[in-house]
């Protein structure tokens, strides 16, 4: 992928010999970043556009939206991302930006399932990311068809957030219709969905969140909600089939004081603290007793985003969109969810509002 400053492309652009509609096609604008940092080290530029290979569609982006993955590729605060793969000591892939919804504007040839002007929704999370820009390539499998009653911008903020929540719920919590089930973190982009997923595999359903979020939750369908800064669910002698975990913290030890005989607890996220005591003694805590300490580590599939656009088609599911923020203003809206206070998701749009 060629970079070019702002201003030698405009040269180009307006250059009066050249082949002006070729090259108006080459180029386009992308959120770039080339060391690890706050949102400040982000840049607008234009960037050579992507051609599809054999398996990939070239998509328009309409909208995007950020999540915390993002934040981790952005500032390398988790530094397990580093030795994985992106980088040691610089981001090895420049752009950013996992969820997104758009328009198919070419194929490959072996693609088989997509067309030119499908609009479609995924996650580019292990397909080299890269929402966060007018057009991007990836393989036709990071894509479903978008939900037909959804706009770009509603469609953009489901994939990571709602396919975490579905895959800790049903794949790791094995969710059951009467459970009792506490969701931890029921405001942000995955406790949003958790709650509405929870519900509608028949759960009662007790939401943890602050003052301010009280009544989303319950007009979310969460049959009860603790205000955490009044009450610790850990020490209010409630028992739970299932808790998901997806922000603040309690020591696992809480945790498993909080759940019913046979109960499990599943890590999404929540603080540093939250996270790796769930990877290192999860288990360990799991050999004795029927409680078990386990996190979900979310893959995104087609099949789980097929799943969600029923879901929201019936409108069973909603998207809960806090923010919005025009592309290049992509650095203000990680900012924002870096904060740890988003209501639901935050939105990039590209182009106009959608
Ligand atoms: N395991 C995976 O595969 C996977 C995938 C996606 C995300 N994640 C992780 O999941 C976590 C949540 O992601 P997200 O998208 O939901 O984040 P988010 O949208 O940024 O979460 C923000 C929400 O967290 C709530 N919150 C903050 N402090 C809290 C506390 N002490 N107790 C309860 N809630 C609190 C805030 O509500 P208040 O303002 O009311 O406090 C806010 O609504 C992140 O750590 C992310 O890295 C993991």
């Amino acid at each position: 992928m060629g970079f070019l400053a702002s201003g030698s492309m405009r040269q180009d652009y307006w250059y009066p010999n050249s082949d002006i509609n070729v090259r108006e096609g080459r180029f386009m604008k992308a959120i770039v970043y080339t060391r690890y940092g706050s949102p400040d080290v982000l840049q607008l530029k234009d960037v050579e556009k992507p051609a599809p290979r054999d398996n990939e569609v070239l998509v328009r982006v309409r909208a995007a939206s950020v999540n915390a993955y993002d934040w981790h590729f952005l500032t390398a605060d988790i530094s397990l991302i580093r030795v994985m793969g992106a980088g040691l000591l610089r981001p090895k892939n420049p752009r950013l930006g996992a969820d997104v919804a758009g328009q198919i504007e070419a194929v490959g040839r072996n693609v088989s399932q997509l067309r030119p002007g499908d609009e479609v929704f995924g996650d580019l999370a292990g397909h080299g990311n890269g929402s966060f820009a007018e057009y991007v390539t990836a393989s036709e499998n990071a894509f479903a068809l978008k939900p037909a009653n959804l706009s770009f911008e509603e469609a953009a903020a489901v994939p990571m957030a709602a396919v975490t929540a579905l895959q800790g719920l049903r794949n790791e919590g094995h969710i059951q219709p009467g459970q009792k089930v506490l969701i931890n973190g029921a405001s942000g982009g995955v406790g949003t969905y958790a709650v509405q997923l929870a519900k509608y595999f028949g759960a009662e359903v007790t939401a943890i969140c602050s003052t301010g979020n009280v009544d989303q939750a319950r007009s979310l369908g969460a049959d009860h909600v603790i205000d955490y800064t009044r009450e610790d669910f850990t020490r209010s002698g409630g028992r739970y089939d299932l808790i998901l975990a997806a922000n603040g913290y309690h020591s696992l030890a809480a945790y498993k004081r909080a759940l019913a005989p046979g109960g499990v607890y599943v890590m999404a996220g929540g603080t540093a603290a939250q996270i790796f005591q769930a990877m290192l003694l999860g288990s360990l805590m799991s050999i004795t007793g029927s409680r078990k300490m386990g996190g979900v580590s979310a893959r995104p599939t087609q099949e789980d985003l097929v799943f969600m656009k029923g879901l929201l088609e019936a409108g069973k599911v909603v998207p809960v969109i806090d923010r919005r923020y025009p592309l290049r203003e992509t650095a203000e809206a990680l900012r924002y969810l870096g904060e740890g206070h988003a209501r639901g998701k935050v939105v990039i749009t590209v182009g106009d509002p959608v």
